[in-house]
């Protein structure tokens, strides 16, 4: 982290956990723990979540993100959730282009970049995912996959919307298989991918981008993965549906 110059922020992702009542039961139980933090304390959570969800941290620090949204504002989209329709019930930010809807729902490059320009004209903050499948990572391109995924993902966003962006760099061979990219594989592609949004915007405004790590982050490795100058956050599967675990990693971030 370098919190001179960007925003530390750690985010769960509780992907398709809990229901509205655990949800209450979960912010409740993590409020306490994180309100001295000093990093941003996120928690996106699942469509049926967010009304329970922004109750129960009303008045807290934490602020509540979705987990998806579609690239349109209103329409003959069955199914699908507008970033309006998020913006207006008080939702602050999104996880776009996660591994698993790219993986489990057809999501494409195309489609975050749809969904990443549809939430910043709402007024919603992306967290937009990237990061290489296992075997991209064993056939050494893996810093060309990531420049791709930055490149088509951020497609005609400008200088100035690019400040209400973060970057979650999650390596699919890392995300819930309780193996962890080492602090050194994650400040490399952190590292890299900064440089390629310095090529794109400037170097300036890519010193100023939250960029997470994610994928099996835990109580035991945050410290570590923190540790490294351009790991920002994290963006927390698995530990984030645990109160004392997700406390202890914004704690991490909070030194
Ligand atoms: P895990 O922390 O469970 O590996 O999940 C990471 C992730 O996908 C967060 O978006």
């Amino acid at each position: 982290m370098n919190k001179a110059v960007r925003k530390a922020v750690i985010a769960g992702n509780w992907k398709m956990n809990k229901t509205p009542k655990e949800a209450k039961e979960l912010l409740s139980a993590v409020a306490p723990l994180v309100k001295e933090a000093d990093c941003e304390v996120i928690a996106c959570v699942p469509f049926v979540d967010l009304q329970t969800a922004i109750e129960t941290t009303d008045g807290t620090n934490i602020k509540i993100g979705a987990e998806n949204c579609h690239w349109a504002e209103s329409g003959a989209f069955t199914g699908e959730i507008s970033a309006p329709m998020l913006k207006e019930m008080g939702v602050e930010y999104v996880v776009l282009g996660h591994s698993e809807r790219r993986q489990y729902f057809g999501e494409t490059d195309e489609t975050v970049n749809k969904r990443t320009k549809a939430a910043l004209r709402a007024g919603l903050k992306p967290i937009v995912c990237v990061g290489e499948l296992l075997w991209e990572r064993e056939c050494n391109i893996t810093e060309e996959v990531i420049a791709r995924q930055i490149k088509l993902d951020l497609w005609d966003v400008s200088a100035e919307e690019l400040k209400n962006i973060i970057i979650a760099y999650e390596p699919v061979w890392a995300i819930g298989t309780g193996k962890t990219a080492t602090a050194e594989q994650a400040e490399e592609v952190c590292a890299f991918i900064r440089a390629t949004l310095a090529k794109l915007y400037d170097p300036a405004a890519a010193e100023a981008v939250t960029i997470q790590y994610g994928g099996s982050m835990n109580d035991g490795n945050a410290d570590e993965l923190l540790g490294k100058t351009n790991v920002d956050g994290g963006l927390i599967g698995g530990a984030s549906l645990v109160a004392e675990k997700f406390a202890a990693i914004v704690k991490a971030a909070s030194k």
